[in-house]
């Protein structure tokens, strides 16, 4: 059996963060590590928060949690996404208090001794704005050689953005630091943008089955969902349903979704203060116009996946999956 894939996940706890952070416990290939929380659909507090939460509906209480980054690079508080995740990041659905204890050292720390301790196997995947990743930078600059993969959910290529016209959150809330950290030559990086995750849809049907399971899980991942979908409804989702962003970025790290589409572009990020800021500025002129590989190519960015991933997502969410 090949050993399982180490793995630290960068999140902003919030509807998706926490139905990745599900998946990757009941990945069997993938052993999660640690959480780091930063600000992004919530405070860095509140996030750290609900992933205990979410990890200890599972049964987890051995996974540290850090605490990590409340605002920007540059200082800014990011705009909370409270109409999209609700009032506590987990679309209003209370679960009991954590009994475990945030972890003493600050998310930029775990991140470096989580990387030290994987010697060179670390995958890591960030669903949230890149400011932990800046930081851990900045304290230990050979973090991208210390670490095998890093995936981000994140930027907007050929789609619209979801922030501005162009910016999508995770990038957008943080570019500064997306800037820095696209920038830093890891051995390698995939991107997940909205052109996948928009495409991938949880639907009602899917979401009456995690209700239908019975399981604790099971059933708070319907829950968190009822307000999310009603978000989705006023942005371009004519049927029941949502996008599907971090749990499909989580797989990708895991290796359970094979893209379609993921040439390797050159990717930078838009820091100016005009209407571009945060963008995500992918390099496709070798896709479109047959100009040949960008010679400073340093990202795999993922432009098409099957769609079939939610059903698979909800099959591992429930009961009768096996995996508990
Ligand atoms: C991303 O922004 C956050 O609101 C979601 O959790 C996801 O990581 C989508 O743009
Ligand atoms: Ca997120």
């Amino acid at each position: 059996m090949s050993p399982r894939q180490p793995l630290l996940m960068d999140c902003d706890t919030g509807v998706d963060d926490a139905l990745a952070l599900l998946y990757l416990l009941r990945t069997p290939g993938v052993d999660l590590r640690a959480v780091t929380t930063v600000a992004g659909n919530t405070d860095a507090a509140q996030a750290a928060r609900n992933a205990l939460q979410v990890l200890e509906l599972d049964g987890r209480t051995d996974i540290p949690v850090a605490q990590g980054a409340d605002t920007t690079l540059r200082g800014d508080i990011p705009e909370y996404a409270t109409h999209v995740h609700g009032d506590n990041g987990l679309g209003n659905v209370r679960l009991p208090e954590p009994t475990a204890p945030i972890a003493a050292p600050d998310a930029a720390d775990l991140i470096i001794a989580t990387a030290r301790e994987a010697a060179g196997e670390l995958a890591i995947v960030a669903t949230a704005p890149l400011t932990n990743l800046a930081l851990a930078l900045e304290r230990e600059p050979e973090l991208p050689a210390m670490v095998r993969t890093l995936t981000v959910m994140g930027g907007a290529v050929h789609h619209p953005g979801n922030i501005t016209p162009v910016a999508e959150a995770n990038i957008g809330n943080d570019p500064e630091a997306a800037h820095r950290v696209l920038a830093a030559g890891w051995r390698d990086l995939t991107i997940v943008p909205l052109d996948v995750t928009m495409r991938e849809r949880l639907t009602e049907e899917l979401r009456q089955e995690l209700l239908a399971d019975g399981s604790p899980v099971a059933r708070f991942a319907g829950e968190i969902l009822d307000l999310y979908f009603a978000f989705h409804a006023k942005v371009a989702f004519p049927a029941r349903g949502s996008a599907c962003h971090d749990p499909l970025a989580a797989a990708i790290a895991a290796g359970e979704v094979t893209p379609l589409l993921a040439p390797e572009l050159h990717v930078t990020v838009e820091t100016g203060d005009g209407p571009a800021r945060g963008a995500l500025i992918a390099d496709t002129r070798g896709i479109h116009l047959g100009y040949p590989p960008h010679p400073d190519a340093n990202a795999r960015v993922v432009l098409e996946t099957d769609g079939t991933f939610p059903a698979r997502l909800v099959e591992r969410l429930c009961r009768r999956d096996g995996a508990r």
